[in-house]
């Protein structure tokens, strides 16, 4: 890898894993016990809003028991020393990269410690259980659900991440199953514009064939040796 300057990383519920944060689709997923269209689309959160923030303020409470591990601690060093462009785009909805202290990131799918207001599209930092109903404090609306991009909706900043992906050298994947789209698709955006293409997982994602080269193990591992091996 030489010559790389612009880097685009994606992460995914793999890199939580070592932090105890419950995967989405492996054993002992997030969606055993819940099927997806019962707390993830916005079908569901106008039949059973309930069940629907009552799973996320399950959620956001557990963010309190949990810490970053060594894959979120190595790429917040790689965001603090990187001297070319590097972008962070996480699916996951949980904190732990800013809390690892990663700053030049997007959360495509939301995030649990935000509530989104259904009438003014207004975002607000929220820390505590959030009941349906609960009123908006910008328009005063009683209309806050979870800032969470439900099945349907259109992820945050597709724009700034394509941008970044159009001129990216080098495209990583990070603990993700690759089957979401768009982020899923996102290995072909960079390869089309020349980057090259890594993958770290646990297991080959549903996008193996795509990378250029996959490395399998932990995140815990391989994401500290990768970003040791950059020479920062
Ligand atoms: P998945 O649960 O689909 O995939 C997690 C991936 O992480 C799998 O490929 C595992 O092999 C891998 N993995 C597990 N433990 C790992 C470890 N210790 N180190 C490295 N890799 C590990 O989660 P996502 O791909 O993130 O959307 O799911 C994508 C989206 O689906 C989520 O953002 C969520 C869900 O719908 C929303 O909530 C909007």
């Amino acid at each position: 890898m030489t010559g790389i300057r612009n880097i685009v990383i994606l992460t995914g519920a793999g890199v939580s894993a070592e932090s105890s944060v419950a995967t989405f689709r492996g054993p002992g997923g997030l969606w055993e016990g819940h099927r997806v269209e019962d707390v993830c689309t916005p079908r569901a959160l106008a039949r059973d809003p309930e069940l629907v923030h009552r799973f996320y303020d399950e959620r956001r409470a557990k963010l309190t028991s949990v810490e970053p591990n060594a894959a979120h601690r190595a790429l917040a060093r790689l965001d603090r020393e990187w001297p070319g462009e590097l972008l962070l785009v996480t699916q996951n909805v949980d904190d732990l990269h800013e809390r690892a202290g990663s700053r030049r990131l997007v959360h495509m799918h939301g995030e649990l410690k935000s509530a989104l207001c259904a009438a003014c599209g207004n975002r607000t930092a929220w820390e505590d259980s959030l009941p349906p109903e609960t009123e908006c404090p910008d328009c005063g609306t009683p209309a806050l659900r979870p800032d969470i991009v439900f099945f349907g909706e259109m992820p945050y900043q597709m724009e700034r991440i394509e941008r970044a992906l159009a001129e990216a050298d080098l495209f990583v994947s990070i603990g993700t199953s690759g089957a979401v789209y768009p982020a899923a698709g996102f290995v072909q955006t960079a390869r089309y514009h020349g980057a090259e293409t890594l993958e770290l997982n646990l297991d080959p994602s549903e996008g193996s064939a795509w990378f250029g080269e996959s490395r399998l193990g932990p995140a815990g591992e391989l994401v500290p040796a990768w970003v040791g091996s950059l020479g920062i």
